[in-house]
């Protein structure tokens, strides 16, 4: 299996590793090259460009921040479509449903098999193959793609042609994050603004139907004061944003989604965007400045 993989950074170097790991052939491209060529120790062709990386290859993952940047890797300069090989190309990109059918169309339009398959799980989950596929697009391109995704994922969800299915179950899949890191950090502080310890707070919720997989691991990080990124708020709320346009777009009114984007909007504004998304915590409890009520 030959596999190109245009886009490495946390995530796309990850699924990059994790397919050298199953056997196949990789070649990388990432616009700021140092982080491609991290890879080539572990045995990936750096390529020059996203093209490069797509040459004499079976299937091609495009996995880069948003929708601009797909269009980049895609059509241009350097980009897949211009190439001479047709590999069938499956973007992993968190992008919106709407930039998804243009990225699946101008693709088709070339002569290419264009599958959107963005995931759920990170860096740590693509290492040892346990991402989840939302996977919409040319059934030739889902078979084409087969091999490559079950190669970082145990569990792929095919939601039939239409391009942007997957995408629209992304989306709504981030907003279950996003409201879960901040009402996960609202516990927390309502916790240690009562001067119970938060972990107490974790203790009860974990014992119930309402604990996740969140509030049982990193939510443990976060009350330590640790944000080492594996998927960055600033992701998070780009994420957020392309929700609330969907949204708009369907004629759809999210009050939770517009609020969250709101909330994450700030904290990134607030220069906290480069940590881990659960860095939400640190805004929310920068916020608490009102003396308590029947103080002074
Ligand atoms: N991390 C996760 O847990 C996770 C999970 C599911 C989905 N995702 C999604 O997967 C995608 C990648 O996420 P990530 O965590 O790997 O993010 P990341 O570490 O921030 O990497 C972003 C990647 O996009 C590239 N990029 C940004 N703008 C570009 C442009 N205009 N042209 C070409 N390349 C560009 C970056 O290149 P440079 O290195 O040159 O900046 C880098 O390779 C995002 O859409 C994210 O929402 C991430």
């Amino acid at each position: 299996m030959k596999v190109g993989v245009a886009g490495t950074g946390m995530l796309g170097a990850a699924v990059a590793r994790r397919l050298l790991d199953r056997g196949a052939e990789v070649s990388v491209w990432n616009r700021t090259r140092g982080k491609a060529e991290a890879l080539a120790a572990a045995g990936a062709r750096v390529a020059p460009t996203p093209g490069g990386a797509a040459a004499g290859c079976d299937a091609v993952i495009t996995c880069v921040r948003d929708g601009a940047a797909v269009r980049e890797v895609a059509f241009g300069a350097g980009g897949i479509a211009l190439g001479p090989d047709r590999p069938a190309v499956c973007d992993m990109s968190t992008i919106t449903p709407e930039e998804s059918r243009r990225v699946s169309a101008g693709y088709a339009a070339r002569g290419f098999d264009a599958l959107a398959a963005p995931v759920m799980g990170g860096p740590d989950a693509a290492a040892e193959g346990r991402l989840v596929v939302m996977a919409s697009g040319s059934a030739g391109a889902f078979k084409r793609c087969g091999g490559a995704l079950e190669a970082v994922a145990d569990r792929i969800f095919y939601l039939g042609g239409a391009a942007g299915a997957a995408h629209s179950v992304k989306l709504a899949m981030n907003l279950q994050i996003a409201a879960l890191a901040l009402s996960l950090s609202e516990g927390i502080a309502l916790a240690r603004g009562a001067s119970v310890d938060p972990k107490s707070f974790l203790e009860v919720l974990n014992a119930t139907y309402f604990g996740t997989g969140m509030s049982r691991k990193k939510a443990y990080r976060m009350i330590e004061g640790r944000f080492e990124p594996t998927f960055t708020l600033g992701n998070l709320g780009k994420d957020l944003r392309a929700a609330t346009e969907t949204a708009r777009s369907l004629g759809l009114e999210l009050p939770l989604c517009s609020l969250a984007e709101g909330v994450y909007a700030r904290a990134e504004e607030g220069g906290l965007g480069g940590l881990d998304y659960t860095g939400i915590l640190r805004h929310v409890e920068g916020l608490g400045r009102e003396p308590p009520r029947g103080a002074g």
